[in-house]
């Protein structure tokens, strides 16, 4: 199978060993604690879960700056986005301390790791405004992950950790959640040596089946990894379950039995674009994934990102050999009315622009706002149902 990145084998901070679980609980109650900002709290699941091999913990404000700046850490390891712990203080903590770090997003705020504190550090108003501009590509606030990232406070806490829990994700998505270790274990058990990730935080609409189901073809892969982001959205985005419903519909009713996993992760959306989708490609590699679909204004939002510059990062930022994952890149797809199916529009070169219905989750979830089913050029009979059911009881 595919390497990790930067390592021989999944390096997941997640402690399972029952007795060592108890004993950090157990120094947890004793420790100074803080609680972390939701943006943090995902990095630590993520950390946990293995997808963010070869980090050992929350980076210090040499490799944040260096990685927003170069795309590598201080130390020379290939990165695309700061992995950080931002809080309002450090009142009370010293360096070379344990802390307790708790979960802003479960009730009663229980302990999700415990750190080793190596530096603590004040981010200059300069430091956040060149990593934001260089993360997001821009400095507005009424960018959601810039607002989101900027929210935090301006004290880095840095070093490494032991992560205790994957907070409500494998709680409230049981049957979808997964570790980049239990995808591993799992694409192996299959047999799936060539496999294709697809990257989702919308329900499936025709352009996204057709993408999964064109890769798999042009690819001769094994299997496609539908891998959805279960954490936070932005107002208007369609949340998890509803997601996680119409996705497995529709792959159980038009694809072939084993060809498609249907799976999640916990982490919050950045809507970094071309950033994540580099970030994307990172951790799809560590679940063992040998391509990932990047298509049109992949982990965009509104007008901040051009439609393919998610693409053209990889040529242009992603050094040679940095990554053994590759990229199937995919065309804006759309609905051919004169072939009555869904294709990419650069093999359709006969075609006007009359000749495409082109299809958007915006699009989709506009119409959906106003009462109206989706059309099956848009969407799935059975997927519409889903989502008209879920709007209908907002
Ligand atoms: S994302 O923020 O998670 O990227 P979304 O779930 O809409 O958003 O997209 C998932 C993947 O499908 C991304 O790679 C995106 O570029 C691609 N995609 C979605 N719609 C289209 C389309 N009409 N044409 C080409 N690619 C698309």
């Amino acid at each position: 199978m595919i390497k990790p990145h930067g390592a021989d084998v999944l390096m997941p901070l997640y402690v399972a060993d029952p007795s060592a679980r108890e004993s950090l609980f157990n120094e947890a109650n004793n420790l100074a604690s803080i609680t972390l900002s939701s943006a943090a709290a995902a990095n630590a699941v993520m950390l946990g879960a293995g997808y963010f091999t070869p980090l050992l913990g929350y980076m210090n404000l040499a490799d944040a700056v260096s990685v927003a700046e170069t795309l590598h850490t201080a130390d020379g390891l290939f990165w695309p986005v700061p992995i950080v712990n931002l809080v309002e203080g450090a009142d009370g903590i010293s360096v070379g301390q344990r802390i307790a770090l708790k979960d802003p997003n479960v009730d009663g705020q229980p302990v999700l790791a415990v750190m080793q504190v190596q530096a603590i550090e004040t981010v200059s108003d300069q430091q956040m405004d060149a990593m934001v501009e260089q993360v997001f590509g821009t400095l507005d606030s009424e960018h959601p992950g810039v607002a989101a990232f900027t929210s935090q406070g301006r004290v880095l806490l840095s070093g490494p950790i032991d992560v205790l829990s994957y907070s409500y994700f494998q709680s409230d998505f049981p049957d979808t959640y997964r570790t980049a270790v239990e995808i591993r274990s799992e694409m192996e058990s299959l047999g799936w040596q060539k496999a294709v990730a697809f990257q989702t935080r919308n329900p499936m609409h025709r352009a996204h089946e057709e993408l999964c189901r064109m890769a798999l073809e042009d690819l001769d892969a094994d299997g496609c990894l539908v891998h959805m982001l279960l954490g936070k959205l932005k107002p208007g985005d369609i949340p998890a379950e509803v997601r996680d419903a119409s996705i497995r519909k529709m792959v159980e009713l038009y694809f072939p039995p084993n060809s498609v996993m249907v799976t999640g992760y916990g982490f919050d959306m950045l809507y970094a674009g071309p950033r994540e989708a580099v970030l994307h490609a990172v951790f799809r590699q560590n679940c063992g994934c040998t391509h990932l679909i990047v298509g049109r204004d992949h982990a965009g939002v509104g007008d901040f990102y051009g439609a393919f510059d998610a693409q053209t990062i990889f040529d242009e930022r992603v050094p040679e050999g940095a990554l053994e994952i590759a990229i199937y890149e995919a065309d804006h797809t759309a609905y051919s009315k004169k072939l009555n199916k869904v294709v990419m529009m650069k093999d359709a070169p006969d075609h006007d622009k009359e000749d495409f219905v082109l299809l958007s989750g915006t699009k989709v979830r506009e119409m959906l706002g106003n009462g109206i089913a989706p059309p099956p050029e848009f969407s799935r009979p059975e997927v519409a149902e889903i989502l008209m059911n879920y709007y209908q009881s907002l």
